[in-house]
């Protein structure tokens, strides 16, 4: 199928709903952002705009291009404007109830053929899954934020995943520009199995002196060719997120190297998220989600 062919609604214009709609838009999508808050959405497609006209001010996008992409996303308060969409990709709140509830309330809506994709980063996919009456469609794609700046997205299916909406998937992730590996359906699957203990070791090396803030961002660029360091990447995701998932991994792998330092309770606390508000280990002047 031709993607300008193809209709794909994303649910939740949050963080990651904005950023998944900006790349399924550049990818000549026809993309439905989805929110059950007006102000949310409104916010989502602001950023989704502002992403393509960075892009043009950054002359990785000609102006026609950018504008034909905005185009393409329309927002959409009631879930009946989904019918004709032959992807779903849910990135509501992190909350398993909430994501079934909404996989059962989709399953009214759209074909039957649908794929019903998640975002979720830390629940299980076959429990999402068991929302819907038709489980065989749900695969879990885990994007990493920024979502149109990062290319790896992780595939997991749930246990009654069907190899026909598998194969669908990463076709479709390809279409997409992304590149997909395939995990198993566990807590973290294979990035944040890694991610989180290693940022939480970079959070302890800082407060126990260890080195600086711009000593071991330094030292992780420099010696282990990361394009950013620890703590530059921790406020582009946000302590909040951060500690969000640290702990819900914790709960789950009842293993103490998840479990978030004491300095990211001091940090969330104090509102000091990263990015998104200004301040975390670095200050910033601009705050939008994500950049270009
Ligand atoms: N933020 C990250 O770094 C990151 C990375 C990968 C995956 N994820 C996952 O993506 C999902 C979304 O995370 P986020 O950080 O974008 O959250 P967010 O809080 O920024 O956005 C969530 C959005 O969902 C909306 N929402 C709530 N209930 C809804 C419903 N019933 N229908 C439609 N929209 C609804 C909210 O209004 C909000 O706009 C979560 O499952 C999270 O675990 C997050």
């Amino acid at each position: 199928m031709d993607a300008e062919q193809r209709t794909v609604a994303v649910l939740g214009a949050g963080t990651m709903g904005t950023g998944i709609a900006t790349v399924v838009a550049r990818a000549r999508h026809r993309t439905l952002l989805f929110d059950v808050s007006e102000a949310n959405l409104a916010r989502g497609i602001d950023a989704v705009n502002g992403f393509f006209d960075r892009s043009v001010e950054l002359g990785k996008l000609g102006r026609a291009d950018a504008e034909a992409a905005k185009a393409r996303v329309t927002g959409v308060t009631a879930l009946a404007e989904l019918a004709p969409a032959n992807v779903v990709i849910e990135a509501v709140l992190e909350d398993l109830a909430l994501k079934k509830e909404v996989f059962g309330r989709l399953d009214d809506v759209v074909a039957p053929r649908t794929l019903l994709h998640t975002n979720t980063s830390t629940l299980s996919v076959t429990g999402i899954a068991s929302g819907s009456r038709l489980p065989e469609r749900v695969v879990g794609t885990h994007y990493c934020n920024p979502a149109p700046l990062m290319r790896l997205v992780e595939v997991a299916d749930g246990r009654h995943t069907a190899d026909w909406a598998h194969r669908a998937t990463r076709e479709f992730l390809a279409s997409l520009g992304k590149t997909s590996v395939v995990t198993k359906d566990r807590p973290g699957f294979i990035v944040n199995r890694f991610l989180i203990p290693w940022e939480n070791s970079c959070i302890t090396a800082l407060e126990t002196g260890l080195g600086t803030r711009d000593s071991i961002d330094t030292a992780v660029t420099g010696a282990l060719g990361h394009p950013m360091g620890p703590f530059r990447l921790l406020d582009v995701v946000g302590l909040d997120i951060h500690q969000q998932v640290a702990t819900r991994l914790y709960e789950q792998l009842r293993d103490p190297r998840f479990f978030p330092p004491p300095m990211v309770e001091r940090m969330v606390s104090a509102g000091d998220l990263g990015r998104k508000t200004g301040r975390g280990f670095y200050t910033y002047d601009d705050t939008r989600f994500f950049g270009s």
